[in-house]
């Protein structure tokens, strides 16, 4: 299963231009917003979960943010990262894995995830994700979390997905955060058709 999964992402990076797919942002909104929303500072721990070529990278190093990690389950959206960042990749810490492995041995002060956690359509998956962001989020923490929402689409890249809102995503994460925030937004692909997202922010209590 995880394998599939990273062969399927494998062959899209290894194929398409970051703005290429449908998921492609030039702006990385409302991610900042939300950032912002969170109290995000330049000195805190920030994780983008599933970042893919995402810029969103790109901004945070310019703003000056110095402990971001960018985690994706393939290696050549990692290097498409890289290689777009320059000198500045070496700033990054990099980690190849899929989420619902990955095993961090340290802790966080922001999640993101625009688009990843969608993916997940089995209840195993989900658990195995809401517990890694559990364990590495501290408290305090915020988790952002966007997603196709239930008038979305029902495919991304070709693969299933599960549409979701700020209920479902609480659920699957459990007591220990509470919703701060949750918003819709229209994503416009770079061939002009609309995606409805739904972004919505979590504290950590405990
Ligand atoms: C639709 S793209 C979104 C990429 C990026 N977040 C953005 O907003 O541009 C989904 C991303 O999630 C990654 N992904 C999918 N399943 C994953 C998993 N189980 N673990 C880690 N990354 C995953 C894919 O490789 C891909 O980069």
């Amino acid at each position: 299963m995880s394998s599939d999964r990273a062969s399927h992402w494998e062959t899209i990076y290894r194929t398409k231009a970051d703005d290429q797919v449908s998921w492609f942002q030039q702006t990385p909104e409302p991610s900042l917003t939300l950032l912002a929303l969170a109290g995000a500072t330049t000195d805190m721990a920030v994780v983008d979960v599933g970042a893919g070529a995402s810029h969103l990278v790109d901004t945070l190093i310019g703003q000056g943010y110095d402990d971001v990690t960018v985690l994706d389950i393939s290696q050549a959206a990692l290097d498409a990262d890289r290689a777009r960042l320059g000198p500045d990749a070496d700033r990054i810490t990099w980690i190849c894995s899929d989420v619902t492995a990955w095993q961090p041995s340290r802790s966080y002060d922001i999640w993101h995830d625009r688009a990843a956690f969608h993916f997940l359509t089995d209840a195993a998956d989900q658990g195995a994700y809401a517990a890694v962001l559990t364990r590495t989020l501290k408290a305090g923490g915020h988790a952002i979390i966007g997603t196709f929402a239930p008038d979305g689409p029902e495919k991304c890249s070709g693969l299933p997905i599960i549409r979701h809102d700020a209920d479902s995503i609480g659920n699957l994460l459990g007591g220990s955060f509470t919703l701060i925030d949750t918003r819709r937004h229209e994503h416009m692909t770079p061939w002009g058709t609309v995606q409805r997202f739904q972004f919505s922010t979590f504290r950590k209590q405990h």
